[in-house]
């Protein structure tokens, strides 16, 4: 007892001799305080909270990234060969669990939409990530379709790699690792792609108009080419948007949803190439 008291005095005998230390102590609490209320009333600041903050913690004490941590939950918990089951497992993760950037239910379900619509041969996806959009386009595709999926992680293409593998997918994805302004050139010589029916943009969004005139100028784009843009509002993509929606080529429709897993607004693009 004795010897708290003796601390406590020692405390405030340091914080009355210290101002600078007093001003910086209770401007530091100020800031954390600010951000708890910005964090608890912007659905955006959490995020990156969460991103930048606690998912480093998290990755340190397990040892583990986020991606290896979704993956393992799906190969405890989903059905292999089963890529629905690969889908809903993802999604109940990173709704319940820890946010991530897949393409997600809601606009899942648009995706979805689109690719049946479309009924596409040969895709192109940029952006895999753990590769649930690739399941989950996969999942829709005719017998002799194929998915060609550009990503530049290597760390994300070795998990999407083994999750497409345990959806019993591997026969209709094929992932290509590197950049997608260094592969879109080689689709046609090195993929043997003729023309694309559907391509889906999903990797950084400052990438989506320069990789659309790539697209055009190798000419890997037909008339009724399907391209369908993720994340138009968040992060959102002005650049494209501009482009595409002044590009008399394209016939534009917007579909509007919310962010993965969260209730901010965002929208999908769907620009059909007019030849
Ligand atoms: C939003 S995530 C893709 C999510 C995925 N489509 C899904 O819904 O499951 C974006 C991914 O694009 C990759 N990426 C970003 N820019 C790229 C580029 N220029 N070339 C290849 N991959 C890129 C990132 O590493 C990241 O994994």
């Amino acid at each position: 007892m004795r010897e708290k008291l003796n601390l406590g005095r020692k405390a405030n005998l340091m914080m009355e001799n210290c101002p600078v230390l007093l001003s910086i102590v209770s401007s530091l609490l100020f800031i954390l305080l600010l951000l708890a209320v910005l964090i608890r009333n912007n659905g955006q600041a959490a995020l990156v909270w969460n991103e930048i903050v606690l998912q480093k913690i998290t990755n340190f004490i397990m040892a583990q990234s986020k991606e290896q941590r979704i993956l393992n939950f799906v190969l405890q918990n989903a059905v292999r060969g089963d890529p629905q089951s690969v889908v809903d497992t993802i999604d109940k993760y990173c709704s319940q669990k820890e946010w991530a950037m897949n393409v997600g239910d809601e606009k899942g379900l648009i995706l979805d939409k689109i690719v049946e619509e479309t009924k596409p041969s040969v895709l192109l996806e940029l952006g895999t990530y753990c590769g649930y959009s690739a399941v989950r386009i996969a999942r829709l595709l005719q017998p002799n379709a194929c998915l060609l999926t550009i990503e530049f992680n290597p760390d994300y293409a070795a998990i999407a790699k083994q999750m497409i593998e345990f959806a019993g997918l591997q026969e209709k994805v094929k992932i290509l690792e590197g950049p997608s302004e260094a592969i879109i050139p080689q689709l046609k010589k090195k993929h043997e792609v003729d023309t694309l029916d559907f391509v889906f943009l999903d990797h950084w969004k400052e990438r989506y108009k320069p990789d659309t005139i790539l697209l055009l100028e190798c000419g890997l784009l037909r008339k009724g080419s399907v391209i369908l843009a993720d994340n138009v509002i968040v992060p959102g993509a002005p650049e494209f948007i501009q482009y595409i929606r002044n590009n008399k080529s394209f016939e534009c429709t917007n579909y509007l949803a919310h962010v993965e897993y969260m209730k901010i607004k965002d929208a999908m693009e769907k620009a059909v190439f007019l030849g």
